[in-house]
């Protein structure tokens, strides 16, 4: 049994879809308020907890061989920070994991905690791959640098508005991944021995500026390269200005500041050497990323998988029914 954290991310649904293509048998940690039901198609299980409570996470460890880490917080919200998820969460994991003989960890880190800085988001992670590293675990941190899905997003609000803010410095060089490559480096980390008790950086197959990666994403996909600058000393001119706001937007944009301004190429033929596994090009990766969103993204597929009363009663209407009334088990499969 592989228990996958952050199961219902960007990375995470990914990671669950490479799992069950060869017969894996999954578990996801999913929050209850979660949209994990996208998944109900792959045949994962759910255990319903989360990484700030100790008692779910080592409920959910029962059985499990090999964990995927996959966890993250984007934006942070009231109690799920930064330091809470990444650095709590992940020690909370890793310990559980440790208690019940797991075999082996894969932690998604990011390249950006190579950085020399006080953000939140990079230093909790820095924690957590501390943390790995002493807890007596077989474990492999993998650090990506900067999603191809990032760059489709980012040619997306092309697509919508026009023009977008490109942060960060232009001329900062990334090799962009796509997840589904950074999946299946994560499922080869659970076998490789060159691999185990490895911190990796990892990385798609091209380098390139970020300019480049955000001219060519446009390009492949019929847009004007249309962008503002935003540069890191923006970003973080924005993020002195949200502080009074709270911490929310301001750590955004310092985290951004420094995303999109560390250096994170890597040697692509390396990459595939390393994994043994061919990656994307970078121009496939960018058409595939630009169509295919999310799941939860997708109106069409939203449209079909709210309709199910059980899910609409409990993650649209809050109220309805109590968190504490959701199934224990896998929910019906509808698919
Ligand atoms: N995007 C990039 O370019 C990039 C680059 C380098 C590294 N990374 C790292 O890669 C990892 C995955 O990124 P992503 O873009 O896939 O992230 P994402 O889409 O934001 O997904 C984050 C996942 O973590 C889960 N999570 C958050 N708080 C939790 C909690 N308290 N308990 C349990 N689960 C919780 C979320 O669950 P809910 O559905 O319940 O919110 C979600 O499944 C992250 O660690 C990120 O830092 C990303």
């Amino acid at each position: 049994m592989i228990l996958v954290t952050g199961a219902t991310g960007r990375l995470g649904t990914q990671v669950v879809r490479v799992l069950r293509s060869i017969g894996l048998d999954v578990r996801c940690l999913v929050r209850k308020g979660s949209e994990y039901f996208w998944l109900n198609d792959t045949g994962a299980a759910y255990f319903f907890g989360d990484l700030r409570d100790q008692a779910s996470v080592e409920r959910a460890m029962n059985g499990v061989r090999h964990v995927i880490a996959a966890h993250g917080v984007r934006v942070e919200r009231t109690g799920n920070d930064h330091r809470a998820v990444n650095a709590g969460g992940s020690a909370t994991l890793f310990a559980a994991a440790r208690s019940r003989g797991v075999e082996h960890v894969v932690y998604i880190s990011c390249a950006a905690v190579e950085a020399d800085d006080d953000v939140p988001a990079l230093s909790s992670k820095r924690a957590a791959e501390t943390a790995l590293a002493s807890s007596g675990l077989s474990y492999t941190v993998l650090r990506p640098g900067l999603f191809v899905q990032n760059f489709a997003d980012l040619a997306r609000r092309v697509e919508t508005n026009g023009n977008v803010f490109l942060p960060g410095s232009p001329r900062t060089s990334v090799s962009p991944i796509h997840t589904r490559d950074l999946a299946l480096m994560a499922l080869a980390s659970l076998e490789l021995p060159a691999l185990k008790n490895a911190t990796v950086r990892v990385g798609g197959p091209e380098s390139m500026t970020i300019q480049e990666a955000f001219s060519r994403m446009c390009q492949v996909n019929g847009l004007p390269a249309a962008h503002w600058p935003l540069p890191p000393s923006g970003l973080r001119a924005l993020a002195a200005v949200a502080r009074p706001l709270g911490r929310r937007w301001s750590n955004h944009a310092r985290a951004l500041a420094v995303l999109y301004s560390h250096s994170s190429a890597v040697d692509g033929a390396s990459m595939a050497t390393t994994f043994g596994i061919p990656l994307t090009p970078y121009d496939d990766a960018a058409r595939t990323a630009f169509v295919e969103r999310h799941q939860s993204e997708d109106p069409t597929a939203r449209e079909e998988k709210v309709v199910h009363r059980q899910f609409t009663a409990t993650i649209y209407e809050p109220g309805v029914i109590k968190w504490d009334d959701l199934p224990s088990g896998p929910p019906p499969r509808r698919d």
